[in-house]
């Protein structure tokens, strides 16, 4: 029988690219999503790129206890991939009880389901915010994570620590067989992004920010389509090569694939440990002044931009160690930045002649 595999908050950017890989990998995929920070457009993309029309979506929040347990009581559910979280940093320092309420709510509701609904595989998508201001570069699973510098960021780090924790408690039952879901165990995975950027290679799914972009490809792309007048880099005095800040920009069909892996080895039984992490990333540098050059060079445009003061509370650099996902769930990144940014640019003129 085919593996079911929920994706709470499909819809959004990084869900709908996961179910996309989900759905060629073979799994029956069950979308959830609330729609609180994306519309139809990216499932209805999902829909076109797989030929599949019949992707089950049900339209629940997270938060809603009583929503999520007929979720498992109405489908069996093997694996979850947990996404449905706000994720704007700044936004979490200004509200931050909305972070923690949602954040931690939603994923309480999923293993709280996973439990009365005899066990489950849980993949929480977490982030390489959990590191802080780390100063061991590359970053791996052993480096310590310092104290988070937002709330969202507090948030992906206790969610890791919950999870952790159940995991744990449910290992008192009996192991767990080969792959089996149903003996009460939770197993769980946390992935840690880091910089996720560009769209599918179809354009038919990306990003949709809501509002002024807080990152930075959304912003490139908006100022190159003249949605926004300039991009202001933000702090060009850093002790880094040419000034600016470090980032690992992972491909997000890369990642999604990352999911893919790490779902099979949890479904297959091929797990070391009942709880594993892993640093999704390129394990490449590269700067903001270098992701620039390289978009205006791809797609053949300049782009309007200037040098503003550094924004507060970025890191000045940081980027991923995969050598462990690169062994244990034999994923690899491979696509190119440059091939990421057209991938990006694509989507931007996507969304500029069909919304
Ligand atoms: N940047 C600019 N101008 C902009 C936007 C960003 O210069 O308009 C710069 C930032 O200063 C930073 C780099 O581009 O140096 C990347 O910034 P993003 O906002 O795109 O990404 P961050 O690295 O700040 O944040 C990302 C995710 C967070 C996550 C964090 C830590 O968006 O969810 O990585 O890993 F928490």
């Amino acid at each position: 029988m085919k593996k079911r595999v929920l994706v709470s908050g499909g819809a959004g950017y990084i869900g709908s690219h996961v179910t996309v890989e989900l759905v060629n990998a073979g799994y029956d995929v069950l979308v959830a999503d609330n729609m609180s920070n994306c519309d139809m457009t990216c499932f209805e993309g999902v829909k076109k790129i797989t030929g599949k029309d019949d992707i089950p979506f049900e339209c629940i929040d997270c938060c809603d206890d009583a929503a999520v347990q007929k979720l498992f009581s109405d489908y069996r559910i093997d694996a979850v991939i947990h996404f449905a979280a706000y994720k704007a940093v700044g936004e979490s320092v200004a509200e931050p009880v909305k972070y923690y309420r949602n954040n931690l709510d939603s994923f309480l509701n999923i293993l709280e389901a996973s439990k009365t609904h005899g066990g489950c595989n849980v993949l929480f998508s977490s982030s390489a915010t959990v590191y802080g201001e780390t100063d061991e570069l590359p970053v791996t699973e052993n480096s310590p994570r310092k104290p988070a510098t937002s709330p969202y960021g507090n948030t992906k780090q206790i969610c890791e620590d919950i999870l952790r924790d159940v995991v744990k408690a449910s290992a008192v039952y009996e192991p767990m067989e080969q792959g089996a879901s149903r003996n009460g165990q939770i197993k769980g995975i946390a992935l840690r992004y880091f910089n996720p950027i560009g769209a599918h290679p179809s354009a038919l799914i990306g990003e949709l920010p809501r509002g002024v972009p807080n990152n930075l490809v959304p912003f490139i792309t908006q100022t190159a389509i003249g949605k926004r007048e300039c991009l202001s880099i933000f702090g060009n005095d850093y002790p880094t090569p040419d000034g600016t800040c470090l980032r690992d920009y992972i491909d997000v069909v890369d990642l999604a694939k990352a999911h893919v892996a790490a779902v099979a080895r949890m479904l297959d039984g091929k797990m070391k440990e009942s709880y594993e992490i892993f640093n999704i990333g390129t394990g490449r540098p590269v700067s903001v002044s270098e992701l620039v050059t390289a978009f205006e060079k791809v797609n053949g445009l300049k782009l309007n931009y200037k040098y503003t003061p550094r924004r507060p509370g970025d890191v000045m650099a940081i980027w991923a160690d995969p050598s462990l996902a690169n062994e244990e769930l034999g994923w690899t990144a491979e696509r190119t930045v440059e091939e990421t940014l057209a991938s990006a640019w694509a989507w931007e003129k996507h969304l500029a002649e069909n919304r």
